[in-house]
């Protein structure tokens, strides 16, 4: 048995064959059970003898047996046993795009200001986008902003001022809101146009407000975003819903050096129109121009983000290369 049982086990090369090796010497029928059964077919003075010896088997056996069945769980132990000194591997976490976070960072400077945060459908009718805006069809206006149609009355707004006419429909002044949003036009793609963009809107309407409210509205909103060395300057400008109107820009904080290709060497960043609620475009929308006056102005999200970043090509926040991303 015992030759036998050595020669079982150097056949051994898997845990899986572990088990008949069990099963035929030290199971319940296994050879060294069935050795004890004949123990009764000695003469009476050998039985103490060979009881003993047997017994000994038996257990060198079991010894022998569970070593090796010890030796299998040691490898496959060895193998996931975790190696502390391996660097770690990081999880992949995603992030905020660049632009999320410069919408993030300007609705909380103007919610701190008592803004509330308002959202319109990117797909207008021509009503908000145009007609109670003060262009109606022949309008030259409708010219500046190259629309792309769904039907002859259904479009993507071109602009978020459409969101004045749904808010002031909706709520009397006071109002002070802005409605950050996506924006289409039918432009084709270069370091400085997108056929989509982004857009902040403001509008506030209330008694007595002027446009000395209106720029300084601005001025603290540059200083919160850029810092006290920023400079904010309007220039008379035109659009339909606003009267007076004007463009503003900001300095751009890079072109204190030379050789600035964010702004092209100009020293100021255009940022959008700005101006005085037209009493049309209140009439449009059931407010009391009587009564009220009101400033509205846009933002441009993308440009302030190149600002604050550096970047010389709005085509670059669009194009998901993970390499820019990851920078943020
Ligand atoms: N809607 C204008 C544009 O997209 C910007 C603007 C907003 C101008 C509000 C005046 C008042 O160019």
């Amino acid at each position: 048995i015992r030759a036998e049982f050595s020669q079982a086990v150097q056949s051994v090369k898997s845990p899986a064959d572990l088990e008949p090796i069990r099963v035929k010497f030290l199971g319940r029928k296994g050879l060294v059970s069935t050795s004890f059964e004949r123990i009764s077919e000695l003469p009476k003075e050998q039985r103490p003898l060979f009881g003993k010896a047997l017994n000994e088997l038996k257990k060198e056996l079991e010894t022998q047996y569970q070593a090796l069945a010890a030796s299998f769980k040691d490898k496959e132990a060895a193998k996931r046993r975790i190696d502390l000194t391996l660097p770690g591997r990081k999880p992949f976490a995603g992030r905020k795009h660049p632009l999320l976070k410069v919408a993030d960072e300007i609705k909380q400077i103007f919610t701190s200001l008592g803004f509330t945060i308002e959202d319109g459908p990117e797909i207008e009718t021509d009503f908000y986008n145009f007609e109670a805006l003060n262009i109606p069809k022949t309008h030259p206006a409708r010219d500046m902003q190259d629309t792309l149609y769904i039907t002859d009355d259904i479009l993507l707004r071109t602009h978020t001022s459409p969101v004045q006419i749904r808010v002031m429909q909706r709520q009397k002044p006071p109002i002070q809101m802005i409605a950050p949003g996506r924006v289409y036009r039918r432009d084709t793609p270069d370091a400085s146009h997108s056929p989509f963009f982004h857009q902040v809107e403001g509008l506030v309407v209330d008694e007595g407000i002027t446009f000395a409210d209106l720029k300084g509205v601005i001025q603290a909103f540059a200083h919160r975003m850029f810092g006290p060395d920023i400079k904010v300057r309007f220039r008379p400008s035109f659009f339909p819903f606003t009267e007076p109107s004007a463009e503003y820009d900001f300095s751009c904080v890079f072109c204190k050096g030379k050789g600035c290709r964010v702004c092209k060497n100009t020293g100021w960043m255009e940022i959008s129109g700005a101006g005085m609620v037209h009493p049309n475009v209140f009439k449009a929308a059931g407010v009391d121009a009587e009564k009220y006056t009101g400033y509205a102005f846009g933002m441009g999200i993308d440009r302030i983000a190149m600002i604050k970043y550096a970047i010389d090509d709005i085509r670059i926040f669009f194009e998901n290369d993970i390499r820019f991303l990851n920078q943020f």
